[in-house]
């Protein structure tokens, strides 16, 4: 079975993480739409990893029955509230919809789920954050 594993130190790293999910998963058959769909995926998942975590890594691994798995690991401070960070517009504490300060929208894990047909989530307290999606070709599914 192929895979690529690619780490991420920085912004950068996003785009980079993200060309090479996409020449991936084109390789392996993804449609065009597809691929664009596995790259936002991929830019999601990295770049939580550098505003939350600030390293990790992430892996491609095609699966057998066409499809891709896409693993994000980091080691940094973990996710309070599983649950909450999966809704739309919150962090994992609280919503961020009115909240300025905060990083971001709120919107990155969910759409990650939307655009997934699998998706786990395995997170510690300071020590880190695995999140594994899995994505299979629409002739596939
Ligand atoms: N790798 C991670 N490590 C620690 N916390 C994380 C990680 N990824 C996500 N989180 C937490 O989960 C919350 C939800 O993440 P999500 O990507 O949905 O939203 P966001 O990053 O806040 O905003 P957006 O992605 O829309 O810019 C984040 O606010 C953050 O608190
Ligand atoms: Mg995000």
């Amino acid at each position: 079975m192929e895979e690529i594993k690619i780490e991420i130190k920085d912004e950068l790293d996003i785009f980079i993480v993200q060309n090479a999910g996409k020449k991936f998963s084109r390789e392996i058959g993804f449609s065009k739409q597809e691929v664009e769909t596995i790259a936002i995926v991929v830019s999601e998942l990295s770049s939580n990893i550098v505003k939350y975590a600030k390293k990790g890594e992430i892996s491609f691994c095609s699966l057998q029955k066409g499809g891709i798995e896409i693993v994000a690991q980091d080691q940094g401070p973990g996710i309070k509230n599983i649950n909450l960070a999966l809704q739309d517009g919150c962090s994992d504490e609280k919503s961020i919809v009115f909240d300025t300060k905060h990083h971001g929208l709120g919107s990155g894990l969910p759409a990650v789920k939307r655009l997934t047909d699998e998706m786990e989530i395995e997170t510690t307290k300071d020590k880190g954050t695995t999140i594994r999606v899995r994505k299979w070709k629409s002739k596939y599914r």
